[in-house]
């Protein structure tokens, strides 16, 4: 399965403070946004994933997150010229996902659960259409919104709508099929110009293959995307880290406890990093694995 972080965007919501920096660089706490769906994308069992972003802040990205090599992974990066809407990720990406499953996750999505690799499996093991997530808000209408009947299948998905359907937002993390790409080519800009991700979905709706797994009240879902959700991102995670003193999002310690890495590159990668609390939460990762290993290093997701 391959992966797709879409991290671009005009940033409009966050001006002036995404004037020079990309906002999924800009820190979440103790590290930058864009660590927190990469770490999404890796707890699902994912090393190849496509970074699309604009122009101008792929290679500040790219400084960042480099090739992947390091965490075992292989990133690839590719330009969206113009925000034209979230599935244009299908068709930048068309030939990376090309005859593979895969995953898309926003930029902007920050997922927190104990139990959140088990949504993960249950998405990444389910055969053929598409797989989203739903979670209930008080807001439904900034969302796209999706109705569950009493088998817990989707009856009808709408991109933010102006009459009540349903509780149920749908979050920024997708799965699909194979077919996405040939799907993707089919979609027609919006009202608003844009090639809709609800669109796509709709169309898996249309062929009863959309699965919808709910999120239960255990899991926190976060939007990074404006300067009160960013603060309020920070904060919770800053409230559970200094708490159990175990971080979250830490793409060293998950490319270490999947496997991705073995010890002798974790102990390599501590080495390049300045002296600093991460290094220093990294050392003692290394010196007390039996704290971190919740689960055997080397078992990812299904
Ligand atoms: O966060 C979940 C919601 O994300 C879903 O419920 C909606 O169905 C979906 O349309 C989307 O709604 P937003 O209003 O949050 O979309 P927004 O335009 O803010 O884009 C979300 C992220 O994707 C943001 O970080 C910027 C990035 N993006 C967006 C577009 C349209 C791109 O990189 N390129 C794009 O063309």
């Amino acid at each position: 399965m391959r992966g797709i972080l879409l991290a671009g965007g005009n940033g409009t919501r966050m001006f002036p403070t995404s004037k020079a920096v990309s906002k999924q660089l800009l820190p979440v706490y103790d590290k930058p946004a864009i660590y927190y769906p990469l770490s999404t994308l890796m707890m699902a069992g994912i090393r190849e994933v496509l970074v699309i972003s604009t122009e101008k802040d792929i290679p500040l990205i790219q400084s960042l997150l480099g090739d992947g090599r390091q965490w075992g992974m292989e990133l690839q990066y590719v330009v969206q010229r113009r925000p034209e809407g979230i599935a244009q990720a299908y068709l930048l990406g068309a030939e990376f996902v090309k005859g593979h499953k895969s995953c898309l996750i926003l930029g902007d999505n920050l997922f927190y659960s104990d139990s959140f690799e088990q949504y993960l499996s249950r998405a990444k093991t389910f055969s053929g259409g598409a797989t989203v997530f739903a979670y209930r808000v008080s807001n439904p209408e900034s969302f796209g919104v999706v109705e569950i009947d009493e088998s817990e299948r989707a009856v009808r998905i709408e991109e933010k709508p102006q009459q009540y359907i349903s509780p149920w937002a749908v979050t920024g993390l997708y799965f699909y099929d194979a077919t996405v790409g040939d799907k993707a080519k089919r979609l027609k800009p919006s009202k608003r110009g844009e090639l809709e991700i609800t669109d796509l979905n709709r169309m898996y709706l249309s062929e009863g293959t959309l699965n919808v797994i709910r999120l239960g009240r255990g899991v926190a879902w976060l939007d990074m995307g404006t300067p009160e959700n960013l603060l309020a991102s920070s904060q919770f995670v800053q409230t559970i880290e200094q708490r159990q003193g175990l971080k979250i999002a830490c793409v060293e310690e998950i490319a270490f406890l999947n496997g991705f890495i073995d010890v002798g590159q974790l102990h390599q990668l501590i080495h390049s990093y300045p002296q600093c609390s991460y290094r220093q939460y990294l050392e003692r990762m290394v010196q007390n694995p039996e704290i971190h290993m919740i689960r055997k290093p080397g078992s990812a997701v299904a």
